[in-house]
This record gives C-alpha cells, sequence and structure tokens, in this order.
C-alpha cells in the first residue's frame, strides 16, 4: 500500500490556469481544416473557425492560445494577413511541407477564434527575419485603442476597438530556426524588440516573452537572465519528448514494453529541467517575477505513413495520455516558477487533443487528460507527497510509477490527480489528508492499453468514465488504481 499524505495547512504556489494552454502554428492542418475552414464551408462553423472544434476546446477550459508559430513566427510578416482576404498575399510555407499559405487566417481571425474561445491571447513576433518596426507596429495594431496609423488601419479593416493581448513572444527559437542565434546575441536582440513592445493601454499590460532555452540549455537561461532579465516578464522553454531518437523517433501507436518506458523517461525528463532552469532563474531574480513559460511541449512521434512528412501529423494513444498526465502534474508542483505551458499542438499535429478528417472530428486521449486537469486551473498547490516505486533505465533515465499533484479549489475542496504508469500493475493506495473530516470523494478515470486510441471509425472507444474503486476513511480515502490510468479525485 502507497502512502498519499496531503496537507491543507501547506498552501504552496498558486496554479495559474495558463499552464493548461496549448498552441496552434501555421503548420499542417492546424489552422487550415483543424480550426479554420472558412465562412462558405459546408462543415459548420461560425465566421469560418470549426464549431465542433471550438465547442470542445471550451468544454476542456482552455485558457490561452499560442500563435502563429513556431518556427513559423519568424517568418510571418503580420501585414500580409490584413484586409480584404482576395488582396491577401500568398506564399509558401517554407518550413513545413512548402505548402502555399494564403494568409486567410490572420490576426482579425486569430482573435475571433480566442473571442469564441473565450480564452486569451499569446502572439509570437517575428525577430528572426522581421524587423523592429514591423513587430512594434503589430503591437500597436492589436492593442492600441487612440489615433495612429496602425490603430486607424485596424479599424479600416473591420476593427474598431483593440484586443486584449495578454502575452507578446519576442521571437521563437532564436538559437534555432529563429535566426540561429548565440545566446548573447539574442539578449541583445530582445532588448532592441522589447523596447519597442510599447503599452499601449492601462488595462492591458501585455507580458513580454524572452525566447529561453532548447532542453537542458542552460547557458541560453544564464545570459538571458543576467543580460535581459529586466526586461522580460516569461522566459520561455521547448522540451518535446522523443522514445529513440530524433532520426527515428518511434510510432504513435506502434510501441513495445521499451519503448513504452523510454518515453516515459525522456517525458519526465522535464522535471528535471525546470529544476535547473529554475535555480539559474532563482539566482538572479528570487522574487520569481519572470515566469518560466513551457511553451512548446509534448510527444513527437513519426509522422503517420502516407502524410506529408512536414505536416507533422501523429495519432495520439493512451501513453500519450499518460504522458500528459505525468507533465501537468509536474507543471503543478512547479507552478512557483512555470506560469504557463502550450502543448504542441492543438489539432492534427504532434501531441494534439483533437484529430480532424475533412467534417469528422475526435478527441484523442490527451485531450481526456487535459479535460480531468481542468480543475485544478488557478487554485492553490498544496503541499503533497506519495510514495511509490521507480523504475530505473540508467543513471540518466527514470521514471516514477506513480505521480501526483495536489490543488485547493477556493471553497476548499481539493482536487487530486495521479497517474499510474505501470503496464501491468493495479496501485493501492492510503490517502490522508492532514486535519480532515472527509465526507465526500468522486472520481474519474481515464485508462486502457497503452495503444488504445480513438479512430474516425470508433471515435469513442477512449474517454472518462467515473471510478469507483475507493473507499472513505475518517481523513482521506483508501483507492485501486489500475495500470495505465490517470484518476482525479475530489475530496471534499
Ligand atoms: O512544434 C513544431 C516546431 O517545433 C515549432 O515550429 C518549433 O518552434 C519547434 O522546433
Amino acid at each position: 500500500m502507497e502512502k498519499y499524505l496531503i496537507n491543507p495547512n501547506q498552501p504552496l504556489s498558486k496554479i495559474n490556469r495558463d499552464i493548461y494552454g496549448t498552441f496552434s502554428e501555421h503548420l499542417g492542418r492546424c489552422i487550415y481544416e483543424g480550426t479554420y475552414v472558412g465562412e462558405d464551408s459546408p462543415i459548420p462553423n461560425v465566421n469560418g473557425m470549426r464549431k465542433d472544434i471550438v465547442d470542445a476546446l471550451k468544454a476542456m477550459g482552455l485558457p490561452v492560445l499560442r500563435w502563429p508559430g513556431g518556427c513559423f513566427a519568424d517568418e510571418y510578416h503580420w501585414k500580409d494577413g490584413i484586409g480584404p482576404k482576395e488582396k491577401r498575399k500568398k506564399m509558401i510555407n517554407t518550413h513545413w511541407g512548402g505548402v502555399i499559405e494564403d494568409n486567410s487566417f490572420g490576426t482579425h481571425e486569430f482573435f475571433e477564434l480566442c473571442r469564441q474561445l473565450g480564452c486569451d491571447a499569446y502572439v509570437t513576433g517575428n525577430l528572426g527575419s522581421g524587423t523592429v518596426q514591423e513587430m512594434s507596429e503589430w503591437v500597436e495594431y492589436m492593442t492600441f485603442d487612440g489615433v495612429s496609423p496602425m490603430a486607424d488601419l485596424r479599424r479600416e479593416n473591420g476593427s474598431e476597438k483593440p484586443w486584449r493581448l495578454k502575452y507578446f513572444g519576442v521571437g521563437n527559437e532564436n538559437w534555432g530556426c529563429g535566426g540561429n542565434m548565440s545566446a548573447e546575441f539574442y539578449a541583445d536582440q530582445y532588448r532592441r524588440y522589447a523596447t519597442y513592445v510599447r503599452q499601449y493601454s492601462r488595462d492591458n499590460r501585455v507580458m513580454k516573452i524572452a525566447c529561453g532555452p532548447n532542453g537542458g540549455d542552460v547557458n541560453w537561461t544564464d545570459v538571458l537572465m543576467k543580460r535581459a532579465g529586466g526586461m522580460m516578464d516569461g522566459l520561455s522553454l521547448h522540451y518535446y519528448t522523443i522514445t529513440h531518437d530524433w532520426g527515428h523517433k518511434g510510432s504513435a501507436l506502434e510501441f513495445d514494453d521499451e519503448e513504452y518506458a523510454l518515453t516515459l523517461a525522456s517525458a519526465y525528463q522535464i522535471d528535471d529541467i525546470i529544476t535547473r532552469h529554475s535555480e539559474i532563474m532563482n539566482r538572479y531574480d528570487p522574487r520569481k517575477r519572470v515566469g518560466l513559460i513551457v511553451d512548446e511541449w509534448g510527444i513527437w512521434h513519426d509522422v503517420e505513413e502516407g502524410t506529408n512528412p512536414g505536416f507533422l501529423y501523429q495519432q495520439n494513444a493512451i501513453r500519450d495520455a499518460i504522458v500528459a498526465g505525468m507533465t501537468l502534474n509536474i507543471f503543478n508542483k512547479h507552478s512557483d516558477r512555470v506560469t504557463m505551458a502550450n502543448i504542441a499542438q492543438t489539432i492534427n499535429v504532434l501531441q494534439s487533443v483533437a484529430l480532424t478528417d475533412g467534417a469528422d472530428m475526435l478527441l484523442t486521449p490527451t485531450y481526456y487528460a487535459f479535460a480531468l486537469f481542468r480543475d485544478h486551473q488557478d487554485n492553490t498547490l498544496l503541499g503533497s507527497h506519495l510514495t511509490t516505486p521507480v523504475t530505473e533505465i540508467d543513471r540518466r533515465r527514470k521514471f516514477p510509477t506513480l505521480i501526483e499533484s495536489a490543488s485547493m479549489k477556493e471553497d476548499g475542496t481539493i482536487v487530486s490527480t495521479i497517474v499510474n504508469t505501470s503496464l501491468t500493475e493495479s496501485a493501492e493506495i492510503l490517502c490522508q489528508i492532514a486535519d480532515r473530516r472527509v465526507t465526500e470523494v468522486t472520481a474519474e478515470i481515464l485508462t486502457g492499453d497503452p495503444h488504445d486510441h480513438n479512430t474516425f471509425e470508433t471515435p469513442d472507444k477512449v474517454k472518462t468514465t467515473g471510478f469507483d474503486a475507493f473507499e472513505l476513511t475518517a481523513d482521506g480515502f483508501t483507492a485501486t488504481l489500475p495500470p495505465c490510468s490517470v484518476v482525479k479525485f475530489l475530496v471534499r
């Protein structure tokens, strides 16, 4: 029996709801087909946005959406995507599949999508191949309410009022596709570009996010914090889970037990990576003013056979949901520093929450993991500890069998999410909550064979169900968690 202690007398950080964000890039079928089908499409839509997708993302509680890239952002010229659609420039999306980008989804469409979703906007600007003026004017276009060339242009294009822009990224992966810069060079560029990302409204202070490290590159974090820490509100971090290596990432659906373990060990490394970056940030920013923004994370599998390799389309199984649950628990535990995260990506690309095929749409196991964790949004993280065995592949690669986080809502309800990563063993747990008389526990579960997934023929094979393999005790509960499961408990 594993012992699980939750301490409501130990309130820790606030779990920023933006940890549960997603990322949508002009890549493959994420935006076009997956989200935006145009007003004239036979697929049910509101102002061009797929109704099924908007409804699903709202039900998942999507708090924030990052756009337009990714690598695409540092080649994107925003003025190509405004004004009458028939006059918008067509271009080749050189990064992703070499397809024609007709710019029919631009700034106005993005904010319309956010309006329909009821979520906040995170826009990433072009530092790699754009000018300071271009970036500065985009922010003016989006956020200025007064008289100015860009605000007037926005009005001409049909939006009288500025939009609420919560976050603005000053470049993306500038150590790679965003210009192949050194940390020192980017830090100075960041200072220059960010200077002209003006605050145009007292009611809409735009939070500026600097491009952060690739995985474990702690030198990048050190240089950025030292040279530019005072001028940023967030530093981004990108980390992708890879089963083997970048040349042979591994299949989304065909994998054996050993590969399952490799995937989980790769995913679990994000805990250590966040800890190491946080330690550096703590030196320069002990009051934790600057957030660590994990604005790209998720599993990167080999593309599905027969699909465009530049479209990064992959299926999504229970294994992906286990990784999502593990990672979201890790983010919760680091919520003193991690204040936003965006899974890559929202629809039809990498570890998506939904897949589409023409008019059909399915929700992935990852979607259901996000929906389960929704109850943590904006809660107070609590001190908690669960004993667990650990699988050690070698000195560097390991992962726990059980991983959890617990938080408290304003009304005192305790939310606990536990992932049992074991392929074969149920886990017996005894949960004790300090100074609490427990009167009611409800629970939901997502579980199955790690290969289980939804298809367009069987879209409901994998989904969340009620869970009742638990018993109340005076100060908590006992429960039996099946292998390969993500379970959420609500304790009152
Ligand atoms: O998410 C796909 C790509 O991965 C993004 O465009 C880029 O930022 C990262 O390398």
